[in-house]
């Protein structure tokens, strides 16, 4: 049998109102072309996290396929159309080329994806989140597959107990450097504390299966100036040898910090939701992460699982409102406000250049 390809690519379309959510036409856009145009697809599920679009698509087409990123593309052109017929807040805001050139990657959207033989049962979960960036799941990923006293499995199951290899993505420089854990634990934490410079792309047994992908695209790096925090997705496979559901769920039970937020430019807790909570209002956050279950069957998506929704999480978002109350009152402090190297992107470069006949030598 050969290998299933499990695509999510996803973008911000336009806001429903402002930053807040995404208008169901969008939704129902999206179903539409990629059941109309999606001949090559064995399945897919269109979702949604704050005002960012996510496609699920499975197909055996592998990863970086032209057939596949050329129908989100359009998928997602279909839906720009619609969002500017109404007006929507930054309609095509993650669309930043006039046209497809063979691959998704570098045009805005984010893009995870992995190809792999499928298990005897195929456990996959896929976190969407919205008001943050790529560098949101370092914490968490390093917990699932490096930190024992969050995965019980690395002790207690052989089949992992050796560990596990991350793939490092240094997103200034476009360079990667592979880990293996936990030999190189400490070397590793140097880079992935530093969550805006380097992310974690992919995880994979030491058999090399792979166990997790990322989204890494940094949009304002691509553009040059703000345009919107580059709210990343994470598929996880999970079970037999890899950790468990409730392992890979658990990584976010300590609602860590993150940077996005209000303008994307603030720190705030990550608060774990059901999609029905996945609507991101006070200060335009503070920043959501989402958590779909699906069991894989032939490439087709069986679910999904709302798997924050679970009760277990309410005392994460509880704490995760406090924080959250915290950081407000630091107001333009850092480090509620992001360090300056991270709004150097923004509207740093304009204020330096207006001011700097006003700065004198001291
Ligand atoms: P505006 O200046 O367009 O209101 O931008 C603020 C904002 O929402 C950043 O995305
Ligand atoms: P998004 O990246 O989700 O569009 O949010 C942008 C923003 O500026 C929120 O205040
Ligand atoms: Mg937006
Ligand atoms: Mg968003």
């Amino acid at each position: 049998m050969s290998k299933i390809t499990l695509s999510v690519i996803k973008a911000d379309i336009g806001g429903y109102v402002g930053h807040t959510d995404v208008h169901p036409d969008l939704l129902e856009i999206a179903k539409k072309m990629l059941k109309e145009k999606g001949d090559m697809l064995i399945d897919f599920h269109v979702t949604r996290v704050g005002d960012d679009i996510q496609l699920i698509m499975t197909h055996r087409e592998g990863v970086d396929s032209e057939k596949i990123h050329k129908l989100a593309w359009d998928t997602f052109l279909a839906c720009t159309e619609r969002a500017r017929e109404l007006k929507l807040y930054g309609a095509g805001q993650d669309l930043l080329k006039d046209s497809f050139s063979g691959n998704i990657k570098g045009m805005g959207p984010g893009v995870a994806e992995m190809e792999f033989e499928e298990r005897k049962s195929e456990p996959v979960v896929i976190f969407i989140a919205d008001k943050t960036e790529p560098g949101a799941w370092n914490l968490p990923l390093y917990k699932m597959f490096a930190d024992p006293f969050n995965t019980a499995g690395l002790i207690i199951d052989p089949s992992m107990h050796q560990g596990f290899k991350f793939e490092v993505y240094d997103m200034y420089e476009g360079k990667k450097i592979v880990f293996n854990t936990p030999e190189e634990l400490y070397d590793m934490l140097v880079f992935i504390g530093a969550t805006g410079r380097y992310c974690i792309r992919k995880v994979y047994t030491k058999n090399n299966e792979i166990a997790a992908v990322s989204s890494t695209q940094r949009m304002n790096l691509m553009a040059g100036k703000y345009i919107g925090k580059d709210d990343p997705v994470l598929i996880v496979r999970c079970q037999n040898g890899l950790p468990a559901v409730g392992e890979v769920l658990e990584a976010f039970a300590n609602p860590h910090l993150v940077f996005g937020w209000m303008r994307g430019s603030h720190t705030g807790p990550m608060i774990p939701v059901s999609l029905e909570d996945a609507v991101p209002t006070r200060f335009d956050g503070p920043p959501r992460v989402c958590a779909l279950g699906f069991q894989l069957k032939e490439g087709k998506l069986i679910g999904p699982q709302d798997l924050f929704k679970d009760i277990a999480f309410d005392s994460a978002r509880k704490k995760a409102l406090e924080i959250a109350d915290y950081m407000r009152t630091l107001g333009p402090f850092e480090p509620h406000r992001l360090p300056l190297q991270e709004l150097e992107y923004t509207t740093l470069p304009h204020l330096m250049e207006k001011l700097k006949d006003r700065w004198e030598k001291d």
